[in-house]
């Protein structure tokens, strides 16, 4: 069946079945790669996307209940990493194998798009979802501080 959303701004439709992950319709039938797929059971956030403005697992989210509603990959933040939160992760070398880096920044900027100050506190529980395995938590939380100060200054 076509399901019809906006995806990055743009009205997209796409053929599947109901119950198709939101996140296999981004990465295979449209080819946006920047979603990653982890552990397929919501928990690690590696898949996290914005679903009208809120963070959402896309590896657990059925197309269908897209349809109609507003998605948000990452490639939606800059077409050339100059996002406050992308600069900020450049500055901050936030990366180490990156996989979980773009899951990552959609929390992010889904927390700052709230949330101009956040504290430590509100930072860790906004990213308590989104699980690193190399431990880059720290510095996460630091680029989070960097790019909301930016942000302000806007
Ligand atoms: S791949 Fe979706 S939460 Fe891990
Ligand atoms: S940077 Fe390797 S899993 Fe997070």
């Amino acid at each position: 069946m076509a399901t019809q959303f906006k995806l990055n701004g743009k009205e997209v439709s796409v053929q599947a079945e109901a119950d198709t992950p939101l996140l296999w319709v981004i990465r295979d039938e449209i080819g946006l790669t920047g979603t990653k797929f982890g552990c397929g059971l919501a928990l690690c956030g590696a898949c996290t996307v914005h679903l009208d403005g809120q963070p959402i697992r896309s590896c657990q989210t059925p197309v269908s209940v897209v349809a109609g509603k507003k998605v948000a990959t990452i490639e939606s933040l800059s077409k050339d990493n100059s996002h406050p939160l992308q600069k900020a992760w450049i500055a901050h070398d936030v990366p180490q194998c990156g996989y979980c880096q773009s899951g990552q920044l959609m929390s992010a900027a889904a927390l700052l798009s709230t949330n101009k100050h956040p504290s430590d506190t509100d930072i860790d529980n906004a990213m308590s979802g989104n699980i690193c395995r190399c431990g880059t938590y720290n510095r996460i939380r630091a680029a989070i501080h960097t790019a909301a100060a930016e942000m302000r200054k806007a």
